[in-house]
């Protein structure tokens, strides 16, 4: 019997909110005609200020919505702190491709000079033990300094839908790693949140020239490319689909906002 997915079959992005488009941008390069739908979970956001026991609950169950519904080949979580809290839930629940988001200390502990690296992330993603354990494995003779900046999802938010960006919002990210003991040392910050490489400029402003910063994106792009080697794509890509579950408070973005990462239509969920 032949496995292979129908060259239809999606790829399904999944995140809080925007910041997942800052892995669908990278990922469009590798696979230009792959059809996609991306899911952004607009009831939750943020997820850095949920419960572990929360998350670990909510993201299986709506991706298994999503999944029914898209019958994607395979789904990227492309949300450190859905990942580092939810993968293997996720993994457990859904028999379909998994591939998830994690902080780029193994690359960030290769990188540094000075030995002081920072992790900017979600309150819930900085405070889990799958970073302790990243930190142990890729970082144990490096000082790993984390802060959780929800001001930065807000302001990514606000920057994707032509909206202004808080200064003082990057400001105080770049004091929460900065002010800690040894942050005046720091040369590579991680952008441990999808969010973030939407506020690179900014940030690479605030931190200055010394600072380097890396996300895991294209590593992220090259792994799906690598999983879905060999199988069958449309000749020209159709456009995406965004999918936004329904918010009172939040509602989806303009489409022209969404239409640089090659998504044609919204839908709520
Ligand atoms: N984009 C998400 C991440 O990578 C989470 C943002 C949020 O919902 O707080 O962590």
């Amino acid at each position: 019997m032949d496995h292979s997915p129908s060259p239809d079959a999606p790829i399904l992005f999944f995140d809080s909110g925007l910041g997942g488009l800052t892995v669908l941008g990278p990922t469009r390069a590798l696979l230009p005609t792959a059809p996609i739908v991306y899911a952004a979970d607009y009831a939750g956001l943020p997820y850095g200020q949920k419960s572990d026991v929360e998350l670990a609950a909510r993201v299986p169950a709506l991706l298994g919505r999503l999944v029914e519904r898209y019958q994607p080949r395979l789904a990227v979580i492309a949300c450190n702190t859905a990942s580092t809290i939810a993968l293997a839930h996720v993994r457990a629940a859904l028999d379909l491709p998994i591939v998830g988001t994690v902080p780029a200390i193994k690359p960030a502990a290769e990188m540094t000079r000075t030995g002081v690296i920072g992790v900017l992330g979600t309150e819930a993603t900085v405070r889990q033990r799958y970073v302790d354990d990243l930190g142990a494995k890729f970082a144990g003779d490096k000082t790993v300094l984390r802060h959780g900046s929800p001001g930065l999802v807000t302001g990514a938010e606000a920057k994707l839908r032509g909206e202004p960006v808080d200064p003082a919002a990057i400001e105080r990210a770049v004091a929460g790693l900065r002010d800690q003991p040894g942050g005046d040392a720091l040369d590579v910050v991680v952008l441990a949140c999808t969010h973030f490489p939407l506020l690179e400029d900014e940030l690479r402003t605030a931190f200055g020239p010394d600072v380097a910063l890396i996300d895991g994106a294209a590593g992220i792009a090259r792994r799906i490319a690598y999983l879905t080697e060999g199988q069958a794509w449309p000749a020209t890509a159709p456009p995406g689909i965004a999918v936004f579950t329904r918010s009172d408070d939040r509602p989806p973005p303009p489409l022209a906002a969404l239409a640089p990462y090659g998504l044609g239509s919204i839908e709520t969920i």
